[in-house]
């Protein structure tokens, strides 16, 4: 059918008849909120190139879940600064690490709340890569140990849902044979699949305080200019028992959402990183945007290209906003 015959104004005409025909939605119950805990007590500290966002102690964590609880949001997912590291990261596994203590505070808070780990050692080792080095490179089968071992100790704390972000081949199998053999078959990997070496991670690495010492993370996340790679990628970590494949960064990257969202039946989880909401923020504190429709339709736009899951630091102002 041609114009005259069609068109497609007519559908468009009033709010009524457009919600009618809307193919995608925001729903809270996709969302999932980064929080970043550090040592000490009753801090609750604003990042500077992440405003909105904080550094909480664990005793402030209580006020904020709570927070999350009455705003509808379904999880979070915790990243944790250690008091101190060092070359193996072995605060990352430790039974009363920063994440093992966030995770009990949280889990004695509520219930109605998942609890998502990220399973990486940049944050723990001295040199801020995600694995162990030696003669400076990021040895691989070496550090499968390692995140195992961070896995395992997280399932133990009471994480509900384990993120593995180093992007070491093999992680993904490696954590769920550690984890059943310890019993925790039923607990969920949300593999960060397809996890690019983007620029867009900078405010995190302040957030995180791990930039790494020398080099970069080029020899272990993906290349950007790489689509097919990614299939390959998310097909390893599929046939090693992840539960959910990411896509990381979100917005950059709509094409690789979409391949996925076509070529595998897992959930899709998107990242929308640090830069992505450091860039809208900063455009609107100069009334250069909206903050409240781009940030709404950053997020449609996720959902639209495939992604189930969206991991975003908006997902308080998005609940404020549709909830
Ligand atoms: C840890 C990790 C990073 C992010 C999530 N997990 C940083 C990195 O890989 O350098 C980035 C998240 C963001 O930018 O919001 N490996």
């Amino acid at each position: 059918m041609m114009f005259p015959e069609y068109r497609p104004r007519r559908m468009r005409r009033t709010e009524l008849h457009r919600a009618l025909i809307r193919e995608t939605s925001i729903g809270l119950n996709h969302l999932v909120y980064p929080l970043f805990v550090v040592p000490g007590k009753k801090i609750k500290e604003e990042i500077g190139a992440m405003p909105g966002c904080y550094h909480f102690s664990v005793d402030m964590l209580k006020d904020e879940i709570r927070e999350l609880e009455d705003l509808g949001i379904p999880a979070v997912i915790l990243f944790g600064l250690p008091e101190k590291k060092d070359k193996r990261g072995s605060e990352a596994w430790a039974k009363k690490g920063i994440v093992q203590q966030a995770i009990e505070a949280i889990k004695k808070t509520t219930d109605n709340i998942l609890v998502i780990t990220d399973v990486c050692l940049c944050e723990y080792t001295s040199h801020g890569h995600c694995g162990l080095i030696a003669k400076n490179e990021v040895l691989n089968d070496e550090t499968l140990e390692l995140l195992a071992k961070v896995a395992l100790s997280h399932a133990r704390a009471g994480a509900d849902i384990v993120a593995p972000s180093d992007m070491m081949d093999g992680r993904v199998g490696a954590i769920r044979e550690a984890l059943d053999e310890e019993g925790f078959s039923s607990i969920p990997i949300m593999s960060y699949a397809v996890k690019y070496a983007s620029s867009f991670y900078g405010p995190f690495r302040e957030a995180a305080e791990c930039a790494p010492q020398f080099g970069d993370r080029r020899s272990y996340q993906m290349d950007p200019a790489n689509a097919r790679e990614a299939i390959r990628e998310a097909t390893l970590d599929m046939q090693e028992g992840a539960d959910i494949l990411m896509v990381k960064p979100a917005m950059p990257y709509l094409d690789i959402i979409h391949t996925l969202r076509q070529e595998f039946p897992l959930p899709i989880a998107a990242y929308q990183v640090s830069g992505e909401y450091a860039m809208i923020k900063a455009a609107a504190a100069n009334n250069w945007l909206d903050l409240d429709s781009v940030m709404l339709e950053s997020l449609l736009c996720i959902r639209r290209a495939g992604a189930d899951i969206i991991i975003t630091y908006f997902a308080k102002d998005v609940a404020k906003k549709i909830g």
